[in-house]
């Protein structure tokens, strides 16, 4: 039995197949509507979301699954002060998979070590979000051809963004990457990543704090949001988070074949006149958010086409 915690929980080989399962779902998704029949998705949140649960719950229903779960710890036995570890034993009675999201870090890899049912990271705290990666993998390779030789722009909360920490987990296993980390001092990417993923991988990144200056050289800008909720002081927050906001005129430096990802939600940091921009591609990342989690279903509870 396979979970996923991290982005490295697959191969490059593995997630490429992922990949091809996923654009042929797109193709074609009424070809996929029954391969699970009779299984179950559980979805353990323990924070907010819209699209990480809504799209979970959309895929397993296109495979022709059923869903249940929660989307508030509030809501659940946790506010009662139960574990992970025994909401999981319990869970993997009444689901055959779940995909959980919690605020502490490391929270899904410890349900995965007392699951009898494959455990997916739908997000833990400032850490991980491997399904967001499998996202902006499919994308990227849907409208650029290739996951390979990009320079990709990463702007926003390099710190907090568990999206940004995925992302290049997955992505300096390709050949020739490189990145530029747009970021206020304050929301720098991490040391860890920045030692034992970028430096051990001899990944050449440039860490700027100009928006404008970095544009013209990416294949793709990654925009994020300054995760509120995961500052020490409200202050703090309101100095940085609209330090970046994308606009018309910033798009302006950008190249013809440049595309704009974001994982959404956003809140100010790319004005919706940039919408309209061919450019923009956050909202048909978020329609394949769908396909990526309708093929990770499929792999994890092996399942095919008969
Ligand atoms: C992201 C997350 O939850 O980390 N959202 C998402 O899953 N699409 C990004 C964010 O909340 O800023």
């Amino acid at each position: 039995m396979r979970h996923l915690i991290s982005p490295l929980d697959f191969s490059v080989d593995e997630t490429n197949q992922l990949l091809a399962l996923a654009e042929d779902i797109a193709s074609d998704p009424k070809k996929y509507s029954k391969v699970c029949r009779g299984k179950k998705l559980a979805t353990l949140f323990y924070e907010p979301s819209t699209r990480t649960r809504l799209s979970f719950e959309a895929a397993m229903l296109n495979l022709g699954g059923s869903v249940l779960g929660f989307s508030s710890a509030d809501s659940s036995s946790a506010a009662k002060g139960e574990s992970v570890a025994d909401t999981i034993r319990v869970i993997s009675g009444y689901a055959d998979i779940a995909a959980m999201r919690h605020p502490k870090e490391g929270a899904p890899y410890v349900a995965s070590l007392h699951s009898t049912i494959p455990v997916i990271n739908a997000g833990d705290g400032g850490h991980q979000h491997p399904t967001q990666t499998l996202t902006d993998l499919l994308t990227i390779h849907s409208l650029k051809g290739r996951l390979d030789h990009l320079t990709i722009g990463l702007c926003g909360d390099l710190k907090f963004g568990r999206t940004v920490h995925s992302l290049i987990n997955a992505l300096v296993r390709y050949p020739n990457i490189r990145f530029v980390m747009i970021s206020p001092e304050e929301l720098r990417i991490p040391t860890y990543i920045r030692k034992e993923v970028l430096d051990d991988h001899h990944i050449p990144y440039e860490e700027v704090e100009s928006l404008e200056d970095a544009m013209p050289k990416l294949d793709i800008l990654y925009m994020t949001r300054v995760q509120k909720e995961r500052f020490f002081n409200e202050e703090d927050y309101i100095r940085l988070k609209d330090r970046y906001i994308l606009d018309p005129a910033k798009m302006k430096y950008a190249r013809e074949d440049m595309l704009v990802l974001h994982p959404l939600p956003r809140v100010n940091e790319i004005s919706v006149e940039v919408d309209k921009d061919p450019r923009a591609a956050y909202f048909k990342q978020a329609q394949l958010g769908v396909y990526a989690r309708m093929a990770l279903i499929m792999t994890l509870l092996e399942v095919g086409l008969c």
